[in-house]
């Protein structure tokens, strides 16, 4: 799935989480003075060494262009097409990693049928069509077999009656629209896309007694690329088509994520399913476009409070109406959502490079599953990235070359649902994962549009900004730039956190470091059609990477990544940043506590364990300067492996016991959008209880020791 933005630069703020739930008018805009400031630490063109120049000049955007085809001109919906998974083991079999399927058995649910239409008050009734338009510029949006427009997940059931805008769905503007005296109760909520993961809008409906849901994909989450603004729509433009709709899960994700039948143990064939109501909506939901958003907006236009009157961020879009809460009296959405429930076998593809070393690994992944026969950025801009990547590996092998760590390289499937190849199968390798990962390279949509957007476990970021910098990036008409220099420009250096949305997920709440991989646009740049049926080969051919450009620095930039964390005698794993961010979360949060009048809270236990921890990590990088034979380097290597164990939390975060990092969560009511300290921050933001807060900080502090400890 992976959010509609770029995480980058939004940490915890003084008193609201904000992250992917942003708008795109937040994206960070490339200023060239700042990505050229640095060039001196840098040399152009960059200087590889003999492997790295292997690898690096492996990339080809012919070979790319050809992966991209194949994959977005299949059906590949979560748990079809056996065929795709076979094809993509053999690709990378072909180039030397040995790969397999492996099948779980999960719960999914596909769409049968589906009705939405309007009543007014005189009797006359609108129906919705709820398709996307077949272009004859673009091939497979006229395929017989296209998926209709559905929410995964969602639930069966009609419902009829007045309806309420709801904004965005988030807890604070059904707070907003209490205090106004409006009520959902019995009615049907019509909620904007953007900001938080959309089955947390469904479920804040249901739990406020709403019905049913329908949520609308407005332009102004399309920057400034719209046909308000004179750009002509998809295909004969940038701007959305009218008739896009977002599907996407409606999977209660920051409760847990995988299969809702198997919490917290693999999906194997014949074990014990639990209830799935934990984490799937009760009630029934559809997606709409903004095209036929248009009409229930109007009707609700002089009901209820305006949206200037609202007045909340986020409230108002960018359609033709006011944006009015309504209810509208005597004017009803009637919806039908039949959907088809079953278990059902979904294939990950394993491929593998053994090490010298066996004991420690380095996985690669991407899901393969995509909401739409296309699915040229999301997912699969990052599948031809890992089939070129697999080439590139298999011409260093052909020069007798073996890692010293063992490469596994992941296609997921049914990710879109909710993480569940890529939980399912950690789930299933549980022991030996945490006895051998070094890290989670994640690639799910490698490119829909030019900016990188990263965001990592802070022992990560060193070596990635190093490897950057050996990449050259030809970036909106520069020629003289590194990738190291365009991130530097869009970020000012500062690196985005992970929350969730995609399948690093269930490794970093294991104590794996993770990084999240790809690249976007900005407000200036074609609108990316997220999850919809224009999601295509013809737009990436067209608008989205037309040279295949993207797709070649994010894959020589994850090959090279992983050539070193692979490679390198000591793991290139930066515990001292570890000290240094935790340290820069730490003072947000003694800020933000102080906005929210936490008083009582003390988190002086909280700074002692980073300052602890900081000591340990000053002395094991001294080690490591001063180590000369293989036995201390191995000996330095294991405790840099497994220190980020210690970071979770045997019991995980009150009430969602799947989230065990003490230091990363996506956050409760965000789902995307990362928070920082989750245990200590949500005690006191969703639970007000000081109480609850001050064990989260023995427990933060307490993890935060046994990491150091790990380090000694
Ligand atoms: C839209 O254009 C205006 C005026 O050029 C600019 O200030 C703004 O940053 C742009 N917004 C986005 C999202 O790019
Ligand atoms: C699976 O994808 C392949 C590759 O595009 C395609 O040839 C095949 O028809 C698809 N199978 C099904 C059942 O859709
Ligand atoms: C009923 O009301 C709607 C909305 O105001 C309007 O568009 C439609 O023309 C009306 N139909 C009749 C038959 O008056
Ligand atoms: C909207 O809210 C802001 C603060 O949240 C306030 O300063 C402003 O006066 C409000 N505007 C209106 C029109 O109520
Ligand atoms: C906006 O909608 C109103 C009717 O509510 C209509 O009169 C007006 O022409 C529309 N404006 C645009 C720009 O479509
Ligand atoms: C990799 O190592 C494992 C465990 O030692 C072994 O079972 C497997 O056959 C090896 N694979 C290859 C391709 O050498
Ligand atoms: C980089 O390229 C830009 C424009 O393409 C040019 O203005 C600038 O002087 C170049 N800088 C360097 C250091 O080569
Ligand atoms: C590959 O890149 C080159 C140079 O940018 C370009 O001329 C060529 O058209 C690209 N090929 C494809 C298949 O996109
Ligand atoms: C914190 O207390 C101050 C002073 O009493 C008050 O103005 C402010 O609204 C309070 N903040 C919160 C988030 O309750
Ligand atoms: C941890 O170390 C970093 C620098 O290495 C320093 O900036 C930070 O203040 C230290 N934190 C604590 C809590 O001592
Ligand atoms: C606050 O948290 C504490 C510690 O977990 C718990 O014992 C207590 O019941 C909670 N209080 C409320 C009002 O929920
Ligand atoms: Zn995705």
């Amino acid at each position: 799935m992976k959010s509609l933005c770029a995480c980058g630069l939004v940490l915890l703020q003084a008193s609201a989480v904000l992250g992917c739930a942003k708008d795109i008018s937040e994206h960070a805009i490339f200023d060239p003075h700042v990505a050229l400031a640095k060039r001196q630490e840098t040399q152009f063109p960059p200087v590889l060494d003999k492997n790295e120049a292997i690898l690096v000049n492996s990339f080809d955007n012919t070979t790319l262009e050809e992966w991209s085809y194949y994959y977005a001109h299949s059906y590949h919906l979560a748990g079809t097409n056996q065929s795709l998974a076979q094809w993509t083991a053999d690709r990378w079999t072909e180039f030397g990693f040995t790969s397999g399927l492996i099948t779980y058995y999960v719960y999914l649910n596909y769409p049968v049928s589906h009705s939405l239409s309007l009543s007014y008050p005189n009797g006359s009734t609108w129906e919705a069509t709820l398709k996307e338009d077949a272009l004859p510029e673009d091939d497979v949006t006229n395929w017989p077999n296209s998926v209709p427009t559905f929410h995964g997940y969602s639930a069966t059931g009609d419902a009829e009656a007045e309806y309420v805008y709801v904004g965005r769905g988030q807890k604070v503007d059904f707070e907003r629209l209490d205090a106004l005296g409006i009520s959902v109760e019995g009615k049907i909520a019509l909620a904007r896309y953007g900001g938080p993961f959309r089955g947390l809008k469904v479920k804040n409906a249901q739990e406020r007694g709403a019905i049913g849901v329908v949520i609308f994909t407005d332009t102004a989450d399309d920057g400034n690329v719209t046909e308000a603004n004179g750009y002509a729509a998809y295909p004969h433009g940038p701007a959305r088509n009218p008739s896009s709709v977002q599907r996407g899960s409606v999977q209660f994700l920051s409760t847990y994520p995988g299969d809702p039948t198997t919490p917290g143990y693999a999906s194997h064939e014949g074990v014990p399913r639990a209830d799935i109501s934990p984490v799937t909506p009760q009630i029934p939901s559809l997606p709409i476009s903004y095209r036929e958003a248009q009409p229930l907006l109007w009707a609700l236009d002089n009901y209820g409070p305006s949206g200037a009157e609202v007045n909340r961020t986020n409230w108002v879009g960018k359609l033709n109406a006011t944006y009015s809460t309504g209810p509208a009296p005597g004017t009803t959405i009637s919806l039908s959502n039949v959907m088809e429930g079953k278990i059902t076998p979904i294939w990950d593809v394993i491929g593998v490079i053994n090490g010298t070393s066996q004991d420690e690994v380095i996985i690669v992944g991407n899901h393969r599953d995509a909401w739409i026969i296309g699915g040229a950025a999301d997912p699969n801009s990052g599948s031809a990235v890992l089939v070129e990547l697999a080439k590139a590996f298999g011409r260093l092998q052909k020069t007798g070359w073996q890692p010293k760590r063992t490469i596994i390289l992941a296609s997921w499937d049914a990710e879109e649902y909710g993480l569940l190849g890529s939980t399912e199968w950690v789930e299933d390798n549980l022991p030996w994962l945490k006895g051998a990962a070094i890290a989670n390279l994640n690639v799910d949509v490698a490119t829909s549009g030019p900016d990188p957007d990263f965001s990592a476990t802070p022992d990560l970021h060193k070596i990635a900004e190093e490897t950057m910098k050996k990449i050259v990036y030809p970036y909106r008409g520069y020629n003289n730039l590194t990738l190291y220099d365009v991130w530097f420009g869009l970020t000012k250096g500062e690196w985005g956190v992970l929350g969730s949305g995609s399948d690093y997920t269930t490794f970093l709440h294991n104590g794996i470091s993770a990084i999240d991989i790809g690249s976007g646009g900005s407000g200036e740049d074609p609108v990316y059609h997220y999850h919809s049926n224009y999601d295509t080969f013809h737009w990436m051919t067209t608008l989205g990477d037309p040279e295949y450009t993207q797709h070649k620095v994010i894959g020589q930039f994850v090959a090279v990544l992983l050539y070193h964390l692979a490679t390198d005698e000591v793991l290139p794993l930066d515990v001292e940043n570890y000290g240094v961010q935790l340290t820069e979360y730490y003072e947000k949060l003694v800020a933000t506590l102080e906005t929210e009048n936490a008083t009582s809270v003390d988190t002086a236990r909280l700074e002692e364990a980073i300052a602890t921890f900081n000591a340990s990590a000053a002395a094991i990088t001294s080690a490591i300067s001063a180590t000369s034979t293989e036995k201390e380097q191995a000996a330095l290597n294991t405790k840099l492996k497994l220190f980020s164990r210690g970071f979770v939390s045997s019991g995980g975060l009150p009430n969602r016991g799947f989230y065990k990092h003490v230091v990363f969560a996506p956050g409760l009511d965000t789902g995307y959008a990362p928070v920082l300290f989750p245990g200590i921050w949500e005690a006191i933001t969703e639970y007000s209880n000081e109480t609850l807060a001050q064990e989260w900080v023995e427990k933060t502090a307490a993890a935060i020791e046994v990491a150091a400890g790990l380090l000694d």
